[in-house]
Order: structure tokens, then C-alpha cells, then sequence
């Protein structure tokens, strides 16, 4: 199969009505997308990402009255996260309406669900008489695509189309909260392209961190995803390049390179914005793999902003080669 790329969100359309796959961009990270009602087009999902089949995909919606007709209920708390953040970076987990076929959630009664923003995405949507289900659009396991580009990298030959929209603007996936309806409380299961900060303030209350490493149901919480193909390891890049200085390093560092040091290096925002460096953080890991070095040192991100969510993503490649 030739993969083509483009814009055209016409033949977008005719080819998820048929079954087919298309990379949809959003603002997080690219997704493989595939119309929700579908189930042979579901099943190719599993089969192009490589991706265990106990693990659920996120429904993909183009505005707030479709999630209603998915979900059972939708307490307070979420229903102001609902209004303020979407569209956006934020997937809300609730029990599914009878609509949700099993094949979506894996069997659980529980459905992922998110309003996409990006212009494309949403155009295409609101064209389309399903919803889309869509993972991130790498083989499973790898460093998510945040550009047309590196969807091609991954599933060219695999897929018919990627829809090219760009580079995403948040660069990483996104957020997803669920709720503890005893507690009436708002949980994080997996953090993303909503700060932790931005969630509170709405919320108006602590929200509970509630990431299971090992829930079957939720694997892309498994500590040895987003992987790099070069082991990397996350710490002070300084102390690291004395202790391992004698190897073929690649430095990533935040917001400055690191004077003196002669090896290849990358910064993930000049700007010194923690927004930026999580915007670039998937492309320059790419470009670090791409060295072929044996190995790749990153500094920790500060814990604000998308920075804990950074830290997450890099712990997880680092775990991966332990
Ligand atoms: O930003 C994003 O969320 C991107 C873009 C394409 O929308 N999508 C994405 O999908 O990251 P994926 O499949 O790579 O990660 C979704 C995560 C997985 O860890 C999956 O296990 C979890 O969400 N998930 C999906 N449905 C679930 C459900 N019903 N119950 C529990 N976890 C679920
Ligand atoms: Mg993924």
C-alpha cells in the first residue's frame, strides 16, 4: 500500500467511511484514526500499531453533545473541565452509554473519551456520521508522532492516508481524568498536555493522582512506554556527562546547552518556556535516536506546568531500557 500525505479532509472522509485508516493530526500528538462503528476498521488498529488488544482506544468527538450521548453521567466537577477545556488537551474517562460498542474500551465499562482541537480534526468530525477511535499514531511502544512527517516514519506502507495539519501544538498526549463517584473527587490517570495546575484551578480543589503502572486496562501507563531506540537516562546532564563522558553521548537539556561540552547537543525551548520544551520534546528524542549514539542523556523538567508530565514521559523511555 503507497501512503499518501495531504490535506484533503474530503478523501479523509471517504476512506474512514470505508473501513480504511487515516493519521488524523490534533493538537496533542497524531492519531490513527478509525470510524468507531467500524468493527473490522477497529480490529486493523490493533493489527497496524501492533498494539495488545486488551488495551482501550480513545473516542474522538466533535463537540460536547456527543460526549453526553457516550457516557452515562457526567458529575459537576467534570462537566466544568468539559466546558473550560474542551476542545483540548484532556481525555475524560466515564462510565460508557449502551452507544460504545466493547471493541472500543476493551470490555470495561468504562469509555476514554476527548474533543480534539485542532481545525482539521474538527472539520473532518463534524463531516463524519461517527465518532473516530484513535490511539496515538506510532507502532505501539514508540515515541508518538507530532508531525506528518513522523506518522510516515511509522505506518508508511501500513495506512492509505495521513492528514497533514502540521506540527501539533502541545506535544504530548493528553491528560486523562476520571472520577471516584464515592469520593466525588477528580482523578488523573495519566498525565498529559493539561497541567495538573489548570485542572485545580477549575476544580477548585487538589485533584487525586491516581496512575496505575500495571492496570490492564490502562497499559499506556505501563513504565516502559514512549520508548527511544537508544537507551536514554534522566538526570542532572551535567553529572551524567562526567560519569559517562567517556561513551557516544547525546545531551537534551531544557532551556540552555551546556558550555564546554563538544558532543552532540539539543535544547528543547530557547524561549525558556516549559510549554515549548514539551512541544519539542517527542521530535528531538526522534532526532537524538536518529545520532545512533549509545546513549541519551535529559535533564529533568521542573515540576510545574507540562513539566511533571514531561518527567513522566521520559521516565518511562528511560525505564524501558533498565
Ligand atoms: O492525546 C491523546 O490522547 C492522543 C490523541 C491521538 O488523541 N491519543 C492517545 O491514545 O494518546 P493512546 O491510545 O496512545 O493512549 C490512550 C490511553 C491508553 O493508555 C489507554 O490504555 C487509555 O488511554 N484508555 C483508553 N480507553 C480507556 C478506557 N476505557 N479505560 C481505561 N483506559 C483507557
Ligand atoms: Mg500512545
Amino acid at each position: 500500500m503507497i501512503t499518501e500525505v495531504g490535506t484533503d479532509i474530503f478523501k479523509a472522509k471517504t476512506l474512514l467511511e470505508s473501513g480504511s485508516l487515516v493519521s488524523i493530526p490534533t493538537e496533542t500528538v497524531y492519531g490513527l484514526a478509525a470510524n468507531a462503528f467500524h468493527s473490522e476498521a477497529i480490529e486493523k488498529i490493533y493489527v497496524v500499531k501492533n498494539r495488545p488488544r486488551f488495551n482501550p482506544l480513545i473516542l474522538h468527538v466533535r463537540d460536547k453533545n456527543n460526549i453526553k450521548s457516550y457516557v452515562q453521567e457526567i458529575p459537576e466537577k467534570i462537566q466544568r473541565l468539559i466546558d473550560i477545556h474542551s476542545p483540548g488537551p484532556v481525555t475524560f474517562l466515564l462510565p460508557k452509554s449502551s452507544l460504545v460498542s466493547d471493541l472500543v474500551t476493551a470490555g470495561s465499562n468504562q469509555v476514554a473519551i476527548r474533543i480534539p482541537n485542532h481545525p482539521l480534526t474538527l472539520d473532518l468530525l463534524s463531516k463524519l456520521s461517527f465518532p473516530l477511535v484513535a490511539p496515538s499514531a506510532n507502532i505501539s511502544g514508540f515515541v508518538s508522532p507530532t508531525s506528518a512527517e513522523h506518522c510516515m516514519q511509522g505506518l508508511f506502507g501500513k495506512i492509505p492516508y495521513v492528514l497533514d495539519g502540521g506540527l501539533c501544538n502541545i506535544g504530548l498526549e493528553s491528560t486523562i481524568v476520571g472520577y471516584d463517584f464515592e469520593d466525588n473527587q477528580v482523578l488523573i490517570h495519566r498525565l498529559g498536555g493539561l497541567s495538573i495546575e489548570e485542572i485545580e484551578k477549575t476544580v477548585e480543589e487538589e485533584v487525586k493522582i491516581s496512575i496505575q503502572h500495571s492496570h490492564p486496562n490502562t497499559p499506556g501507563q505501563l513504565k516502559s512506554h514512549y520508548a527511544t531506540k537508544t537507551p536514554l537516562k534522566v538526570s542532572k546532564t551535567t553529572s551524567m556527562i562526567s560519569q559517562f563522558g567517556s561513551k557516544n553521548i547525546v545531551v537534551i537539556n531544557l532551556f540552555q546547552k551546556i558550555d564546554g561540552f563538544q558532543g552532540c547537543q539539543f535544547v528543547l525551548s530557547v524561549n525558556n518556556s516549559i510549554s515549548e520544551a514539551a512541544q519539542n520534546l517527542f521530535s528531538v528524542l526522534r532526532l537524538a535516536d536518529d545520532e545512533k549514539a549509545d546513549l541519551i542523556l535529559v535533564e529533568l523538567a521542573p515540576n510545574y506546568g507540562l513539566g511533571p508530565a514531561i518527567n513522566d514521559r521520559l521516565q518511562r523511555a528511560e525505564h524501558h531500557h533498565l
